[in-house]
């Protein structure tokens, strides 16, 4: 994943000493890194780069009390969250599971961009678009449909991969992600007719009543933690008969957990249940892994479900 990110104290000394705290966490040295970040925020209270990495520092030594401190106040001195302390947050129980802040996936993406399909692809086994593109035919297969679909929505587009997948069999595709970067990229392929960069529940709910027939969101519901609305929003915007295919990751148990990697799994019973309360009908859910995980198919689902 990305090289973390920086937020600048402001204040010259306590950079530093967060450069040289940096040099010494990757040495191995963890005390001493934590001694100076300790120095850091005390030159500059609010220096949010230094606090994160501290809960983090403080996490590895399994010191949970503190760590969970030093990740509220990275929180206070950003509200918006850039670094992500609220996932170590729900990771250490210290809070409910709650929405990813938009300013840390943000951030994530931007900077993972340029060799994002390198990392994922190449280095994760990435494989959402295909499993999507099999799980949609297999449906319009069993209703005996061609899979051929005038206009599609493409949620957490990234940099395009789904709508790769799927470019023969789409007339007209609208992405929507909240990362400009990849955006960018994505709009390098001209594979779209449309793009906005844009938080996808909030994209969705700017999109007509009954204009799509195909929605699509690959290894992007795995930041979104509560799926009842967008599923709700996907079954206002989708046509009679309209598909709306997405993966996620799961777990055995019920509900929604954050897992090792910072990403949401959902229960499969409670995708069912986000399903049905939607209005809409499950067509296919699978056991199928998109991606790997320490070498290792991370577990995931791949559901189609439908706008009866
Ligand atoms: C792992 S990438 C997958 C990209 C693409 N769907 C693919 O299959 O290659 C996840 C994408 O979802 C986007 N994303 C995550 N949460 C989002 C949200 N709430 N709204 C819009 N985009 C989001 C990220 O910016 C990122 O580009």
């Amino acid at each position: 994943m990305p090289a973390r990110l920086f937020l600048s104290s402001g204040d010259l000394m306590a950079d530093r000493r967060y450069e040289f705290a940096r040099d010494l966490q990757l040495k191995g040295d963890l005390a001493a890194a934590a001694d100076l970040l300790e120095q850091a925020v005390e030159l500059a209270p609010n220096f949010a780069s230094a606090w994160f990495t501290l809960g983090k520092i403080r996490r590895q030594l399994g010191e949970r009390k503190a760590a969970v401190a030093a990740f509220h106040r990275a929180r206070a001195a950003d509200p918006d969250d850039h670094h992500g302390a609220t996932l170590h947050l729900m990771q250490l129980g210290a809070e409910e599971i709650s929405a990813m802040p938009s300013a840390y996936v943000k951030a994530l993406f931007d900077h993972y961009a340029p060799r994002f399909e390198v990392a994922l692809v190449g280095d994760l086994g990435y494989r959402g678009p295909a499993l999507l593109f099999k799980a949609v035919l297999l449906v319009h297969a069993a209703a005996k449909k061609p899979a051929y679909f005038s206009r599609a929505i493409d949620l957490g587009c990234g940099t395009g991969l789904a709508a790769f997948a799927f470019a023969k069999n789409v007339d007209r595709f609208i992405g929507i992600d909240l990362s400009p970067r990849m955006i960018e990229k994505a709009r390098a392929t001209a594979l779209y007719a449309q793009l906005e960069v844009d938080d996808l529940l909030q994209g969705l709910r700017g999109r007509p009543e009954t204009s799509a027939e195909l929605i699509l969101a690959a290894d992007a519901m795995v930041y979104v933690a509560d799926l009842a609305p967008v599923l709700v929003e996907a079954q206002r915007v989708l046509t009679a008969g309209g598909l709306f295919a997405f993966t996620t990751e799961t777990h055995d148990g019920d509900g929604v957990i954050i897992g090792e990697g910072l990403r949401y799994a959902h229960g499969a019973e409670y995708v069912r249940v986000c399903v049905a309360r939607a209005g809409l009908k499950l067509a296919h859910l699978d056991n199928s892994s998109a991606r790997n995980e320490e070498n290792v198919p991370a577990p995931g689902l791949v559901v189609v479900a439908i706008k009866a």
